[in-house]
């Protein structure tokens, strides 16, 4: 007797360290879904259709919290006035049209709730008009080739746009699926080769934002960044201005001699720098490479000690991406690095 009783508590206090854990575990999740992790949040929106979207995940958080609390308080009444009458039988109601139609109703109701919720949030963000900021953005491996073909230039890896203004981006891809995500301003759109497709949002709060693939893409796929910058109407006309002049001639002697170098070297079947012989469209355009903050598609932050790994060794920084080594003396790699950097 003393055994099994002893047993039956074992069993009780297991049960409810299985149950304490559990909550524990449920409020965790539930603070961290709350209070947002680390930027680029979804739940810090900074752009139309993120907002809605955050609207509507909150709506249905909500609601299923309510449903999740609920079910414990009616599960909790139960086990506590249960347990009062250990020796009863609990009654039987098999057939009882009422509660049968109750039971039926109320989930229904929560998922037209949930149903017309999303409808109303979809038709917000599929109703901003395509005007405004327009660009292309092709996803390639593995990296991000922006291009404003009617302003007549291409700035791969980083993109503005104007704050409070609608953005409309015709989204493709030049090899395998990727997909374009800006996390703080909307949903994911599909990259699909050989097919066309929009999305369209209005940027609400000025700041750099991170932008990401999310559709796995080969070994580089996580390597696949870029940065998108809201500013003000002045600022996109100055940065708009800028992109459009062709590269800037060196001043230093380094650079000058850089320039020599990568006109003789070959970077010109993959890369163009308008205003000189290098035309190539597989690999980015590197015109202003020096303005911008990346290399690699973010993998590596622009500095020229970074450049100079880049250059000496592509596919120790990058595996497996298009960019081959192009065995060149360290004078002439440290040459390259000047020329490029100063391509503002
Ligand atoms: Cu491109 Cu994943």
């Amino acid at each position: 007797m003393r055994g099994s009783e002893s047993h039956q508590h074992g069993h009780t206090a297991r049960r409810r360290a299985i149950v304490v854990a559990y909550v524990a575990v449920v409020v965790a999740a539930a603070t961290v879904v709350l209070v947002g992790c680390a930027s680029p949040s979804i739940l810090r929106p900074a752009g139309s259709a993120a907002e809605d979207i955050r609207t509507l995940a909150l709506w249905v958080f909500g609601i299923l919290m309510g449903v999740l609390i609920t079910v414990w308080a009616i599960l909790v009444y139960v086990i506590v006035t249960g347990r009062r009458r250990p020796e009863s039988e609990a009654s039987q109601t098999k057939g009882n049209l009422r509660i049968e139609i109750v039971w039926t109703a109320i989930p229904a109701v929560i998922v037209s709730v949930l149903f017309v919720l999303t409808l109303i949030t979809t038709e917000r963000i599929v109703s901003v008009d395509p005007v405004g900021t327009q660009f292309t953005a092709i996803g390639r491996q593995w990296w991000w080739d922006f291009r404003f073909p009617s302003l007549g230039f291409n700035s791969p890896n980083e993109v503005y746009v104007i704050q409070g203004r609608p953005t409309s981006i015709e989204v493709l891809s030049a090899d395998v699926i990727h997909s374009f995500w800006v996390p703080q301003m909307g949903g994911k759109v599909q990259m699909i080769p050989s097919h066309v497709n929009h999305i369209a949002f209005v940027p609400l709060a000025a700041g750099t934002y991170l932008g990401e693939c999310s559709e796995f893409c080969g070994a580089q796929h996580g390597n696949m960044r870029f940065q998108f910058v809201v500013v003000s109407a002045g600022k996109y006309s100055a940065w708009v201005r800028l992109q459009q002049q062709p590269a800037a001639e060196p001043t230093g002697a380094a650079a000058v001699a850089g320039k020599q170098v990568i006109s003789s070297v070959g970077c010109g079947s993959c890369h163009t720098i308008r205003g000189t012989t290098l035309h190539g469209t597989f690999g980015p355009d590197l015109t202003h490479f020096g303005s911008r903050g990346g290399i690699g598609a973010y993998t590596l932050t622009n500095t020229p000690a970074n450049l100079l790994r880049w250059i000496q060794d592509p596919q120790a920084v990058k595996p497996q991406c298009k960019m081959p080594q192009i065995p060149l003396p360290l004078a002439q790699q440290q040459q390259l690095v000047a020329y490029l950097e100063e391509l503002k």
